[in-house]
């Protein structure tokens, strides 16, 4: 056999020998993927920005508020603090000097931007200005376990 006809045989072989394997982890992965969307959309949907008729949105759950103490929505841009159904807070995470988001600093048990330095309490009142106005606040209730925020 001369080796150009060897390396021919041998490289047939040789993927011959893969492509099960090949397909068999091809198939896996595919397996994965749609379990995965399987259990996303099994998954009970927590939060919700579309409204319902009476304006309240879904932040988060009961539960996830315990566990934490605050629940952030970056697309209705609210910040809820409280523990379980208990001394809910609801605050608007844009600073009211001239609109930057604010941060959370738990450690200093505050709310600070980064645009100009101004900080608020939890319970949105001005700490250090610029910013001369409280956060805004709304109205928040938990029901079925869920938190829901009047945005708006
Ligand atoms: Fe927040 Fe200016 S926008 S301090």
């Amino acid at each position: 056999m001369k080796r150009r006809e060897f390396l021919n045989w041998a490289g047939i072989g040789l993927l011959a020998s893969y492509l099960p394997v090949a397909l068999v982890a091809c198939s896996q992965q595919e397996n994965n993927e749609t379990s995965e969307s399987t259990s996303e959309s099994q998954s009970p949907e927590t939060t919700s920005n579309v409204p319902d008729e009476q304006g309240y949105v879904t932040i988060g759950t009961a539960q996830e508020l315990n566990e934490s103490g605050y629940l952030v929505d970056t697309q209705s841009n609210v910040i809820v603090f409280g523990n379980g159904n208990n001394n809910l807070t609801a605050l608007s995470l844009l600073c009211t000097h001239q609109g930057c988001n604010v941060d959370l600093k738990k450690s200093a048990n505050s709310l600070s931007c980064a645009c100009h330095g101004s900080e608020f309490a939890f319970d949105g009142k001005v700490l250090k200005g610029p910013a001369q106005s409280p956060l805004s606040a709304f109205e928040v209730k938990a029901e079925n376990q869920l938190i829901l925020v009047k945005v708006g």
